[in-house]
This record gives structure tokens, sequence and C-alpha cells, in this order.
């Protein structure tokens, strides 16, 4: 069981590792060289630099980036989130009391009311806020002006936002999952900072079972440091990480206990598909947005699972990895045909 004590232990070694600055931050090439430069201009021109949307799976850095945008603007950060903005009169308080080129970060953009991101809307393009005065019909809307800020969202979920409020972003950075070579990298870095001894392949051990996300990789490092006091070692190899990794239910391919029961479900409870999402969800006790937004996309991009329009289904390699025999529908010859086409990991199907 995790305990709360623990669960903060967790987010102050999280934020004790995250990189402070652009340079530190490893990875992302693409989005951080387009978003330097985005600074960059703003900086020459002496002006707020644009509104930034970060999209991408969670752990992959978008908070962190957040912060790394307040600091290289040297601007103080606001931070807020769409679940905590019910109504628009809360983002009312936020906005109004923004001082000029703030960075107000909002993650989970997607899950903010109606109300509020129609106030959003305007206040990212006009920096004005209407601020409704009084009640029924004696109301009325006084317009304040705001000090020009920028706004940085977050969301797991870029699907989700309605396309006025997207296209209020003058810059949209979309994060990948990381190669392993450069979990690695963050690897090398959190062992510096937490003075431990890993060799070369130890990292590597480590990093092919991070599923491609640094927050995943910095947990499994720590992980392994535990069992490697535990187990009085001194400096940690790669059986050294393998051996602490098993025993935390992580194999090697990356698979976490959520992502077993997922294709474990999928395959033994509905013969491997297709399944709707919210149904497979029920079956594993999870959210659904638990497993569509945690579990799925490294299924997805691994090729153990297929997004169809009937639903989620298991591919062979499924099958496979769960140590079954692969029906004979999905076995070789007839199967690669069939998947390049129902392996369309961008189409964003109906949840049915
Ligand atoms: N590029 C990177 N280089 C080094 N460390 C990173 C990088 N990206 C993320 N991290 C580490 O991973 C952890 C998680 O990152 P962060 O909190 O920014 O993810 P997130 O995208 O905001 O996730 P969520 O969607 O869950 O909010 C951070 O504590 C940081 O230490
Ligand atoms: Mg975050």
């Amino acid at each position: 069981m995790v305990s709360t004590a623990s669960e903060a232990e967790e987010r102050a070694v999280e934020s004790a590792l995250r990189p402070k600055n652009l340079d530190d931050f490893v990875g992302q090439a693409r989005v951080r060289q387009q978003l330097s430069l985005v600074l960059e201009a703003s900086r020459i021109r002496e002006r707020t630099a644009d509104h930034v949307l970060l999209s991408g799976p969670p752990g992959l850095g978008k908070t962190t980036l957040a912060m790394i945008i307040a600091a290289e603007m040297n601007a103080p950060l606001r931070i807020s989130s769409g679940p905590a903005i019910q109504h628009a009169g809360d983002l009312a308080a936020i906005l109004s009391s923004l001082t000029e080129g703030e960075i107000l970060f909002l993650d989970e953009i997607h899950r903010m009311s109606r109300p509020a991101e129609e106030m959003l809307y305007i206040a990212m393009e006009d920096f004005r806020v209407d601020i409704v005065v009084g009640k029924g019909a004696g109301a009325t809307a006084i317009p304040l002006d705001l000090p020009p800020f920028t706004l940085v969202g977050a969301t797991t979920r870029a699907g989700l936002l309605p396309g006025p409020l997207r296209d209020r972003f003058g810059f949209t950075g979309h994060l990948e999952f990381y190669a392993v070579e450069e979990l690695e990298l963050v690897l090398r870095r959190s062992a510096m900072l937490l003075d431990l001894k890993v060799s070369s392949a130890g990292f590597a051990e480590i990093a092919g079972r991070s599923r491609g996300t640094p927050r995943i990789a910095n947990r499994l490092l720590r992980r392994v440091r535990d069992w490697a006091l535990v187990h009085k070692i001194d400096e940690i190899d790669s059986s050294a990480a393998a051996a602490a990794l098993d025993m935390y239910e992580v194999d090697e391919r990356g698979l976490d206990r959520l992502d077993r029961s997922v294709l474990t479900a999928l395959i033994t409870k509905f013969g491997g598909g297709p399944v709707g999402l919210s149904t497979l969800a029920i079956a594993v006790g999870e959210e659904t947005e638990t497993v569509e937004t945690v579990a799925e996309p490294y299924l997805v991009r691994e090729g153990l699972l297929g997004r169809t329009p009937r639903g989620r289904i298991a591919t062979a390699a499924a099958w496979q990895h769960l140590g079954l025999a692969v029906p004979d529908h999905l076995a070789a010859g007839q199967a690669g045909d069939l998947l390049a086409e129902l392996l369309e990991p961008d189409t964003d199907f109906a949840d049915n």
C-alpha cells in the first residue's frame, strides 16, 4: 500500500529532479528548439511570449516545461488547473490578479468548465475579462483590462480541446515518448542528484523498462535504489536493476501491472476484442480516462493493442507477450494487412 507520507516524499523527490532550464531538459529536441525560438523572439521584441499549449501523455515533462518557460522568461508563475476552475468567477479571480508578463499555467486545461473556457478565449485574445456584478436582471458585465500575460496550457488529451481554444495558442508543442538513450540521460542526471552509483548497463536496463517516460524512469530508479540499499549493493549493474524491477512487477518491456491487466482482461474476458474502452476499463476496475491516457498510448505504441472502429483489440504480439498461443485469425500471414488497417494510433474513435 502507498501511504500519504510516501506519496508526499515521491512528489518532493520528483520536484527535486525537475530540470530547471531548457538546457537541462533532455530529449524532445524539436519542441525544445521551437520553444526556445518562441521565447528568444519574445525577449528580443520585449513582449510577453505567445500562449503555449503542451500536449502529450502523462509524465513526459509538460509541468516541467511550464516551469522552465517561467524561469527562462524570468517571470513569475501562477499555477492552476482545469478541474480547480469550476466557475467562470474562479478564473476571473485568477486572471484579474495577474501581473504583467506573468506566466499562467493551466494544467489539464481540457477539464475546464464551458463558461470558464469562454472567458479564457477572450482573455487570451483581447487581454480582457468581463466581471459580472450583481445578480439576475440587474446584473451588469464590467469589462476589465488585463496586463499582457502568457498562458501555458497542458493537456493529456489535445483532442478534447475545443477548436476555438486550441486556435488561440500561438504555439503547440506535442511531447513524444522518449527514446531509450534519452531516458538513460534522464537517469544519469537523476542518479547524480541522488548520489547513486549505477553502471551503464544498469542505466540501460532501467531505461528499457521505463515506457518512454521520464517520470517512470525516475520512479523505477528510486525503487532500484531501495532494493540496492536493502541488499547492500554498492554499484547497481544490469542484473541488480533487473532483479529489483522484476520484484516490482515491471517486466522487461516496461509493462506494469495495469498494462498487463488491461491486456489480460482484453484477452481472457473478451477473447482479444474488439471491446469498448469503457467496458474494458470496468473489467480492470479503473477509470476510463486512466486506461485511455496511462495504459493505452504505450500499449498501442508497443503494438500490443489496437484501436478499431468497433473497439480495442489485442494483437498477436499481446498474446505472445502474455505467453499465450496466438489464435488462428491473428496468426502470421493474414494478420499483417488486417493489423496495418486496424492500427491507426492517431484516429480518435468514439468510445463504444
Ligand atoms: N525532458 C526531461 N528531462 C529530465 N527529466 C524530465 C524530463 N521530462 C520530465 N522529467 C521528469 O519527469 C517528471 C515528470 O514530469 P512532469 O511533471 O513535467 O510531467 P507532466 O507531463 O506534467 O505529467 P502529467 O501529465 O502527469 O502532469 C519530472 O519530475 C521530471 O523530473
Ligand atoms: Mg503535469
